[in-house]
This record gives structure tokens, sequence and C-alpha cells, in this order.
């Protein structure tokens, strides 16, 4: 609804910038569409402040001067995105997440690895964090000390933006993380609040004692509460307490204070301008503490999203937000907004859900949590998607609801306990290889670290030189594959997985790195192990060949475009996980063997799903025309099929 005082505010900061006359019809139509949203937001996140009117204006005029440096390049990229929001649904994206110096060394290297990445048929990259941190203590890059350079090691602003331009003109997108809960206790920020600037500490949640932190302590949860216990850091040179919800390094930003709100908007416009298409928001689920509560998921911190995004819309429209939102199934899906078409919030949001009851079919080789879940999960937005991963840099939390284990036929607490048992290989005939993280032992709960390869069964079998458990596990690693690929949304791969690497143990020897055993699943990449690719029957040649396979065919195949409907197909067998993508006869049957023993699919689901079983159904995967004289079709262990109408 239009509202006169909102548009008469907007009126009075736009003549007193004095800038309106260099803005163009695109810019001024987009800001006073969204103006009317970022005054309400800002207003319900400040209500108390006299200053808010004041903060608005310093909003309005980061809007306008990020939008004047912005190349007229990415203004045309921005047009085209608007005229094509869908283009994020497209079948045709295929991710990959790596660390740029674990996997080519600096951004010089990647630049001609860019290669290796389009022969796999990837066309959306994550840089792993890349900007500036401290040498140690940096949680993988995830606690910045400068949110405008590159960390040396890597490169600089310019190569990125450089490598953006290329990104451009080959078509491929570029993402990157911003962390935005907290900085670094190297930051600027930091160090003037330690130096004791009130300006700078009330960019913190700073304490002069503990009561407030004790009060806080009560309801907040542990994020890493073996290597980094407690939520608050007693900062000595002050004689103050500081919030650090993750490592006693990595202080939390207080957005109760509207300045760190215009200070992360200014450093957003600042990276989109560089070129990047989606920013990563790391831990936004973090971003509004109040006493009495998790700190989690509150309902500010989605309005500080929504504002953020309000923001992008009007300077920077082509660049989208990813949720790093790790948190229950029911609260992800909230990060996408509350809107039924396009997203008020971000865009994208990794599929947590999904990854982690991939996990759980791994160990029960069935689809119970899988589907009890998949029912209960309300829809996301029709114009966002999600990020559809087997395996990423961080652990497995096994956050799927107690309820929806209790509708499987479990007992939450029992099924968690055997599905960390199973992952870190506790049972006798369990394959998995991965290790605990932030085991709490009187809960009995733990997260699971470990790279894909292993959990699936390849480290064990290639120590036992069992041939055919390898050959289980391999066709295993390729199945969880053949799921985020067809499943709806971008299959986001993590480096290495492709060559099926194993756990890396190195990481025991760094006393900078021991004290996390993430670092177990974050190995360097090995470009000699790489080159194996080439050669069919090694493990390596063996992956690499069918996901390039797999990512091939979904680039080709519309059925798999996120705006396709989906719907899980009950096979009345457990062992199947099912599901038909698109509609009509342009639809695809996707049928997965979750079992590591042969499984039927019966006609009857054919003629169910009104196939014409006269002209036959052929298996777009493997080419052959499948065989269905018996009235049933047999799967061999792991095996998938994507079924179409002949
Ligand atoms: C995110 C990152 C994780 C990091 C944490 C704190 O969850 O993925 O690696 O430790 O945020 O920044």
């Amino acid at each position: 609804m239009y509202n006169p005082e909102s548009n008469r505010l907007l009126q009075d900061i736009l003549s007193r910038s004095g800038k309106s006359g260099k803005l163009d019809e695109h810019f001024l139509m987009r800001l006073s569409a969204n103006f009317q949203d970022i005054f309400n937001y800002f207003h319900t996140l400040y209500p108390l402040r006299n200053d808010v009117w004041d903060h608005l204006e310093r909003l309005v005029n980061v809007l306008i001067d990020k939008y004047l440096e912005r190349d007229k390049d990415l203004k045309l990229v921005d047009k085209k995105r608007e005229g094509d929001p869908n283009w994020i649904l497209s079948q045709e994206l295929v991710g990959m997440m790596l660390y740029v110096d674990r996997f080519a060394g600096d951004l010089k290297g990647l630049k001609d690895k860019l290669g290796y990445l389009e022969e796999l048929g990837v066309n959306l990259v994550h840089l792993m964090p890349i900007l500036k941190c401290p040498e140690k203590n940096n949680d993988g890059g995830y606690a910045v000390s400068d949110y405008r350079s590159i960390n040396p090691a890597i490169g600089t602003m310019e190569e990125v933006k450089a490598l953006a331009k290329d990104f451009k003109k080959k078509d491929m997108v570029l993402m990157m993380d911003l962390v935005l809960n907290h900085t670094s206790n190297q930051h600027e920020w930091a160090q003037k609040a330690r130096e004791g600037d009130p300006k700078y500490q009330g960019y913190y949640y700073f304490f002069n004692d503990r009561t407030v932190p004790d009060q806080f302590e009560q309801s907040l949860p542990q994020v890493f509460p073996e290597s980094a216990p407690g939520n608050f850091t007693y900062i000595e040179d002050v004689n103050k307490w500081v919030m650090s919800v993750f490592h006693n390094y990595q202080w939390d930003l207080n957005y109760t204070n509207p300045e760190v709100f215009i200070e992360m908007l200014d450093i957003i416009l600042y990276l989109s301008n560089q070129g990047i298409d989606i920013l990563r928001l790391d831990a936004l689920a973090f971003m509004w503490k109040k006493v009495g509560t998790t700190s989690q998921n509150l309902w500010e911190a989605h309005l500080l999203i929504k504002t953020f995004k309000s923001c992008v819309r009007v300077g920077a429209p082509g660049t989208l937000f990813l949720a790093e939102a790790i948190v229950a199934p029911d609260e992800i899906i909230k990060y996408f907004g509350e809107v039924q078409t396009t997203s008020n919030e971000c865009d994208l949001a990794y599929n947590a859900t999904l990854m982690t009851l991939l996990w759980d079919t791994v160990a029960t080789k069935n689809n119970r949590l899988l589907w009890s879940t998949m029912h209960n999960v309300p829809h996301k937005p029709m114009g966002a998607t999600w990020l559809n991963y087997v395996r990423c840099h961080d652990d497995i939390g096994l956050g799927y609801e107690d309820q929806h284990a209790e509708w499987a036929g479990y007992s939450p607490w029992h099924h968690r306990q055997f599905l960390i048992n199973f992952m870190v290989g506790n049972i006798d005939w369990s394959f998995g290889r991965g290790r605990k993280f932030m085991e709490d032992k009187v809960k009995g709960d733990a997260r699971i670290s470990g790279s894909l390869a292993s959990l699936a069964g390849l480290e064990r079998a290639l120590v036992e030189k069992d041939k055919d458990a390898e050959a289980l596990a391999l066709q295993r690693i390729v199945m969880l594959h053949s799921i985020i690929v067809s499943y709806g949304g971008i299959p986001m791969l993590y480096a290495g997985d492709e060559l099926a690497r194993i756990n890396d143990y190195s990481f025991e020897e760094d006393p900078s790195l021991s004290y996390d055993n993430r670092w177990m699943h974050r190995p360097k990449m090995d470009w000699k192990q790489a080159d194996l690719r080439k050669k069919k029957s090694t493990v390596e040649g063996k992956v690499f060949t069918e996901l390039q396979k797999l990512i091939k065919i979904r680039k080709k195949q519309k059925a798999f475009a996120d705006s396709e409907v989906r719907h899980l197909v009950d096979c009345h067998n457990q062992h199947l996980l099912a599901y038909v993508r698109g509609e009509g006869n342009k639809r695809v049957f996707v049928v997965v063997n979750l079992n590591d023993h042969p499984e039927e699919l019966k006609m009857d689901m054919m003629f169910h799903l009104g196939f014409d079983m006269k002209k036959g159904v052929k298996d777009l995967y493997s080419g052959a025309e499948l065989d269905f004289s018996g009235y049933k079709y047999t799967l061999d262990p792991h095996q998938f099929i994507w079924i179409i109408q002949q």
C-alpha cells in the first residue's frame, strides 16, 4: 500500500543527497518500489531509537553511492536477471564448492583449473572464504578481518573482479561467502573496541560483568562445546565480556545497532559490485540475540535479512542470497521468506534436511525417515531454489525432527545413537569411517565429520582390500549424487568428492587445525590423483566419469529444472526412493535402490503412474529399454533408474 509518509521522506532524502540527477530511472523505480518495505522494516527493527531516520538516510545514501560505483556491465546483468527471475531454477546449473588455496593454490591457479570444472560440467562455483583473515585462528576463513580485501595468500580483489568477468563470459556463476554474524577479533572494529573505543564496542555485544552473559547462557546452546565452550569471552584489556557464539576469536556483531546494519549493507553492495553473483550468508540464523531464547531463528533475524534483501533489490538486483541456515527443517524454509512466488529473504537455501536424510538412507537402507520428513516439510516459494548437497566442509548434524522419526517408526534418541555409531564405524558391520564432532557426552549427542567417500564405505573397502565392498561403495557414491542431481534444486558438489577422496588425517599433525576434526574432510587437491580420472578402471575414473554423465544428462532434461514439479511416489517397498519430476510425457520417474541387495519395482506402479507399457519405457541414464517382462523390474544394489516413456 502507498504510504505518503515514507514517500515524502524518500523525496527529501533524495533531494538532500544532491545526486538524483545522476541516477537512472531503473534505480529510482526500484528505490521507490522497495523503500516503503525498507522504511517499515527499519522502523520495526529500531523502534526506540530517535536517530532511526538519520540512519535511514545514511542507508539510502549507501544505496545511491554504491549504485553509482556499479559497473555498466553489471547493471546489464541486473536488467537481464530482473527480466528472467527464474534463471536460478534452471537444470543447467551445477555447482561445486571449493577452498581456493586447497584446490588450486590461489586465484591465478584457479583460473588455470577452470577447464577441470568445465570438464566435469560445473558452471557455478562457490569460493569458500577468500576474504582477509588472520593466519591462524580463522575457522577456515570464517573469521574475517577485512571484508574489502582478499586473503593475500589467495590473491587480490582485482583478481576476483577479473575472475567474475571471465565467469560471465563463460556463462558461469560465481558465489562467495559473506560472514554477517561475526568478525574476527583482529578486525579493525574489534581492535578499536579492544582499545576501549565505545563506538566500536557498540558494534559487538560487550558487557561489564557476567550478569547478562549468565542470563544468556541459561538458554543459549553451544556451537563448539568441545573446542570453544561458552558463548562469551573475557577481554582483559577492557575488563569486559564479549559475545562469541562460535570460537572465542569470532565476535558476534550487534545488529541492534543500526550502524552495524549500514556497515554490512555497504559491504554487501561492495562485494556485489565486484561481480559476485551469489552471496552465501553464513550463519544467518544467529544474527539477532535475545536473553531467554536460543538466539537462533528469531523473527528479528528474518527482518534483518528482509531489509538486506530489499536493499539489494534496489542496488544490485542481479545478486542473490544463499541462506546458510543449518537448522530444523521447518525453520530452514522460513529463510526464503513467507511469500509463495518469489522470495523476500534468500533466493537459495542449503537443503540440509535432504542431506541429513540421505545419510539416514545410507545407514538404514530405507526411505522411512526421508519419507515422513519430506511429507511434512512445507513447500518453498516457487521462484526460490534449494542447494542440494551430500557433503560440504562442515560436520553433519542429525537435525531431523523427533516427531518425524516417531512417524517413521523409530525412537528418536535410539535412532540418533544408531546413526552416530553407524557413521563412525562403531558397529561391526558398519562401513562408515567418520568421527564424532562436538560430542555431548551427557546427552549422548554428536555431529559427524568425515568425507563422503569414507562415510560411504570406500575407506574401509580400500583398507580391507575388499573389491566387492569397493564396487558397492562407488555405486553408493554415484547413487547419492544421482539424487541431488535429479531431486529439484541446484546440485552442489564438494571438491574432492568427484574423485572419491577419502578422509585426510594430516590435520592431526598441525596444532592450528588439530582441535577441529572437520579438517579431515577438507583435503588439499592432489592433481596427480586427479589425473587418474582419465583411467576408467581407477576409483577416480569411475566416479568422475559417472558424475560427468549425471551432470550431462541433467542439463539436457527440462524435467529436472526446479520450476518443474516433484512428487514422491510410494512403491510399497521401503528400500526404494522414488519420485516423479515434471509432468505429462516429458516427465521422468526416478527410482533409487537404497539397498545393497537387489530390489524389485512392480509393474503395477508403472500403470498407476500412467505409463504406456506397450510402448515401453527407457532408462535415461543407461539408455537401455527397461525389461518388465516378469511384471517387475529388478534394480541392482544401489542402482538408480530415470524412467521415461518411449
Ligand atoms: C558456518 C560455516 C562454518 C563456520 C561457522 C562459523 O556454519 O559453514 O564452517 O564454522 O559458520 O562462521
